[in-house]
């Protein structure tokens, strides 16, 4: 099989575009930086069509301050509360669904996750997707409207910190927990491709 450069290239783009919580604070990501991001999900696919999914930039240091103490970072860090004040995203993008338009947005949330991460890959920045996070609370720190209800929280910034791609031993009951390290160093198991494959 002849493996096109093209292939090669994107292949690389997603392999390297790894969660990343700690950030460089003085590299701030730019309103014009978000919008660029957010445009990338025009062009998802979209159960029913529906495009149901909303952005709230948040870049300004005041905001960036109101939303994060409501974030949970590296469930399995047990003794690690997430980035210190020198390691804090500059930006984050709350992912919403517009509830005038639909009650769901079956996997709309993960194709747009996955777009905008790699398109923050391509412009330098590096990102993680939060799930855990206090719903209500994040709503009335950025004022969201009642209809607008968040999905996902997307951390961006500079990358401040090294991740590491490590494989597992291939049996499903391999420890797929992340671990740091004494270099500090954030290490990410993945499975090998021939446990992915049903026989
Ligand atoms: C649906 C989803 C929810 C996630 N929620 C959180 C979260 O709440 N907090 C966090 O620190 N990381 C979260 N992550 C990041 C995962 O921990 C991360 O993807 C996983 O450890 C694998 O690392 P990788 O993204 O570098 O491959 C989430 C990722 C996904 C896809």
């Amino acid at each position: 099989m002849i493996i096109e450069e093209s292939f090669i290239r994107f292949r690389s783009l997603i392999r390297d575009n790894r969660s990343i919580r700690r950030f460089d604070p003085t590299v701030r990501v730019t309103p014009e930086m978000l919008r660029a991001l957010i445009e990338l999900t025009r062009y998802c696919a979209s159960g029913r069509n529906l495009q149901p999914l909303r952005y709230r930039m948040v870049c300004t240091p005041e905001e960036c301050a109101a939303l994060f103490p409501h974030l949970l970072w590296a469930g399995y860090y047990k003794d690690w509360g997430g980035p210190s004040e020198e390691e804090r995203p500059t930006a984050y993008l709350v992912q919403c669904l517009d509830t005038r338009l639909a009650s769901d947005c079956l996997c709309d949330d993960g194709l747009h996750l996955e777009a905008i991460t790699l398109g923050a890959r391509t412009l330098g920045l590096g990102s993680c997707i939060i799930k855990a996070f206090n719903v209500a609370e994040a709503a009335k720190a950025l004022h969201l409207p009642e209809h607008m209800k968040p999905r996902y929280v997307l951390a961006l910034g500079a990358a401040a910190e090294q991740v590491n791609l490590t494989a597992t031993d291939g049996t499903p009951d391999t420890d797929i927990r992340y671990y740091r390290t004494p270099d500090g160093i954030h290490n990410v198991p993945k499975r090998p491709l021939e446990e992915l494959i049903i026989d």
